[in-house]
Parts: structure tokens; C-alpha cells; sequence
């Protein structure tokens, strides 16, 4: 069968171990396509259900009396079973605030506790609001710190020797994107763990675009910290509560720098004295938020059924059959793959950027003429997310075809240049 063909897309949709789980989503409109799981997942037909559950019964009837029967365990419990997707054991993980908080808190927690030491290193590829985060923690810690951001000399491929150069007795802390958001780039989370270590520095790894696509065992990589979204590949919906992870014999040697009431450990006795909690607990600040929280669950659940390694087969297959339809296609046409090729598979993420001179124009008319939802990120990226649970070979195809009529036809003139305020 010619590989570049429709009939080929049929054939690997009708042979997909996982083609059953996009009956479990919510899926009102069959011919939108849906690239952007990589940034808000689709709804679990469980999670509807839940919803409707939270609203009418838990909050409605069951009032103040919900704390006890579910809600103040929803944290930890929801945490444990991320902890599953995560190779982390129970105990290490937990559901609270957004990432940004969260590494807020465990960067903080993490220089507070490397004393004599003054570096932070990152690298250009993260997430400028993990970057913005740094700098606030290191502004608050005292003028001896210093943020070095290695840059990558590509903008796809994360810097990882000049890291590994960069770390040095005064490093506190390592912090990364484990998936990079723009090229999807997927750093050797163990390599990078185990040069921080040599160094003696913490690690901290923003997991966004990772949990829930990528097998990782955080235990067996001995990994310090991590933060994560779950409204991405979690499928937990839109501003979920994020999760956040310390290795166990790490919980009781860092402070909460927000201490608050529900990281106390013993909460209800309302004393004046702040005494936090010995376990992972103490990283909790204020009260949950039950209604969203409680809404990732069944999108994790669905995750563990499917099997991490399943997915991960999924997202390569996947992955390498957009690039190479995009290689024989739409590069002849001006489209760059800004994402690591198909030779580098161990380093690629879920999601893959094009990048073309129109990016911008030719994102509004996918959206516009095709039904097809990917997004934009600056300068040029068009970043297609494929969610292995939902995503089929056919839409993939589609795309394609759709991406090249673009271009060829000239139907991106027909849209302005000037950029919507959410790409
Ligand atoms: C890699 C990464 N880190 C951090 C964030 C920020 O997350 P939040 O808005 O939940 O703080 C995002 C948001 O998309 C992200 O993609």
C-alpha cells in the first residue's frame, strides 16, 4: 500500500489497539479535527457525568458534610493515581493550585534548602511563565542568586551537554521542561536527574507536557521535584488544579514558603502556631478546589486503563506518520518541521510545530475553512497535539491535505496578519 496514501490512514486507524477510547470523549462535532490536546484535553464522557454528580448531589445536598465524604482526600487520592502515570510512588504527588504556583513554592522550598549554593540554571526552550516564576523566586531569595538560562542552538533541541557543562558546585537547582512547549523536544529525564545529582543540585522538572504521553518513572531516576498541568494529556479540563511531586525522603526537609492552614498538621485544632504537616500535606496552602479538581479523575483513570505504554506507541507512530507525510508534502511547499525528525524519535514529545513564513494566516484558515483546531506559537509555529486516546490517522491525513491546499491554493491571503489574543 502506497504509505502516502488515504487508504494507509484507514488501514492504521482499523489496526489501533486504542481506537476504542475515543468513544469515552465527548465528541459533539465528528468532522472538527482536534489538534490541541496538548493544551486543553477533550472531555471524558465520565467527567460530564461527575460534573453533573458534583453539582447536583455533593454540593447540593450533601453540603458542608462533602469534606468528609471525599472531598478532603481528593488531593492526595487523585495525586496517588497521577503518581501511577508518573512512576512515583504513593504519597509523593498531589493535586493543588496551577503550575505556576506550585513551582513557585517548590523552587522557593528548594533554594531555602541549598544553602551555600547560588545558581539556578534553565534553558530558552521553557515556558516563559516557568521563567517569569524563577525570577521572582530568586528576587525574593537574596542577591546572591543567579538565574543562567542555557540557550539551545537550534530552538528545537534542548542544550543538554551545555547543562550538564553549566552545572557546578554552586548550582542549587536544575529546573526544565521534561517536553518543551513549542518543539516538543523531550529531554533524558534520568541523564539530566543524575548530572544534577553529580553536581549536588536539586532537580525540578515541569512535567506539562509530558504526564499522561510519556512513560518516565520518577522513582527510578531518584528525580527531587516536579510540577505539572493536568487540563493537557490529563484531560482534567480547563484551569484544573495542577499537581506537584517531592520524593518522600525529601517531604519533611523542605518548608511550604505559603504556609497555610491546610498544610498545618493537625488543621482543626486552629492553633495560632504553624506546625506542617510531616508528609507531602504541608505543600497544600488554602482549601482544594473540589468542583474542578475532583473532574480530573476520570481522565487519569482512563490514562491508567490504556496503559502509558500503549499511548507512548501510539504518539510515535503517530508523530512519525504526520512528519513524514509532512516531509514528502508540505516542506517542498515551505514548511519547516521545527520538532525533532523522525531519526530522533526518543526525544520527541506528543506534539509537533511546523513553521512557515504564513504560520499565523494559514492557523486561521485551518481553523476557519477546515474545522481544523491546532495552535500558534511565535513567530511561526503551527503546534498540532496528537492525543493518542482521540486522535485518528484519517484526521491526521486530513490535515495534511488541508495544510497544502493552504498553501498552494493561496487561501491564507483571504486573513490578516494580526494576531487574535489567544493563539
Ligand atoms: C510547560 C508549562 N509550564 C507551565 C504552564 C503554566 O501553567 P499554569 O497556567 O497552570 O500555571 C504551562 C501552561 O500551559 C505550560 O505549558
Amino acid at each position: 500500500m502506497d504509505k502516502n496514501s488515504f487508504e494507509t490512514a484507514l488501514a492504521l486507524d482499523a489496526n489501533d489497539p486504542l481506537a476504542q477510547y475515543r468513544d469515552q470523549f465527548v465528541i459533539r462535532d465528528p468532522e472538527l479535527i482536534y489538534l490541541d490536546g496538548n493544551s486543553l484535553g477533550r472531555m471524558p464522557k465520565a467527567a460530564a457525568l461527575l460534573g453533573r454528580d458534583l453539582i447536583e448531589k455533593q454540593w447540593a445536598d450533601r453540603l458542608i458534610r462533602g469534606w468528609g465524604e471525599g472531598w478532603m482526600d481528593m488531593p492526595g487520592r487523585i495525586g496517588d493515581k497521577i503518581a501511577g502515570l508518573l512512576g512515583a510512588n504513593p504519597g509523593e504527588v498531589l493535586l493543588a493550585d496551577s503550575t505556576s504556583v506550585n513551582l513557585y513554592k517548590l523552587a522557593s522550598a528548594a533554594l531555602a534548602f541549598q544553602t551555600g549554593r547560588s545558581k539556578v540554571i534553565s534553558d530558552n526552550l521553557n515556558f516563559p511563565s516557568d521563567i517569569y516564576i524563577l525570577g521572582s523566586v530568586i528576587g525574593q531569595a537574596g542577591k546572591n542568586f543567579q538565574l543562567e538560562v542555557v540557550p539551545s542552538e537550534d530552538d528545537i533541541h534542548g542544550p543538554e551537554e551545555a547543562i550538564i557543562q553549566a552545572l557546578g558546585q554552586d548550582t542549587a537547582l536544575l529546573t526544565l521542561s521534561l517536553t518543551t512547549f513549542k518543539s516538543g523536544f523531550t529531554y533524558d529525564l534520568a541523564r539530566l536527574t543524575e548530572a544534577a545529582h553529580a553536581a549536588g543540585a536539586l532537580i525540578l522538572w515541569d512535567l506539562s507536557h509530558s504526564a499522561g504521553v510519556i512513560p518516565m518513572s520518577l522513582a527510578a531516576a531518584h528525580v527531587d521535584l516536579a510540577v505539572g498541568c493536568t487540563y493537557k494529556y490529563l484531560n482534567g479540563g480547563p484551569g484544573a488544579p495542577a499537581f506537584l511531586y517531592v520524593r518522600k525522603d525529601l517531604q519533611d526537609r523542605l518548608s511550604n514558603p505559603i504556609a497555610g492552614w491546610m498544610g498545618q498538621q493537625n488543621m482543626f485544632d486552629f492553633d495560632l502556631d504553624y506546625q506542617p504537616a510531616e508528609d507531602l500535606r504541608r505543600m497544600l496552602t488554602g482549601t482544594p478546589a473540589i468542583l474542578s479538581g475532583s473532574l480530573i479523575e476520570p481522565g487519569v483513570e482512563m490514562l491508567i486503563e490504556a496503559g502509558i505504554e500503549e499511548i507512548r506507541k501510539k504518539s510515535v507512530l503517530m508523530t512519525d506518520y504526520f512528519i513524514q507525510l509532512a516531509q514528502t508534502f508540505l516542506v517542498p511547499l515551505g514548511y519547516s518541521i521545527n520538532s525533532p525528525s523522525p531519526l530522533d524519535v526518543d526525544v520527541r514529545g506528543s506534539h509537533v510545530s511546523l513553521g512557515h513564513a504564513e504560520g499565523l494566516r494559514i492557523d486561521k484558515a485551518l481553523i476557519d475553512e477546515y474545522k481544523i483546531i491546532p495552535d500558534f506559537r511565535a513567530p511561526d509555529n503551527i503546534r498540532f497535539g496528537f492525543a493518542p486516546l482521540y486522535t485518528t490517522y484519517v484526521e491526521v491525513y486530513k490535515t495534511i491535505l488541508a495544510l497544502k491546499e493552504i498553501v498552494e491554493a493561496e487561501v491564507f491571503l483571504r486573513y490578516s496578519q494580526t494576531k487574535p489574543t489567544v493563539t
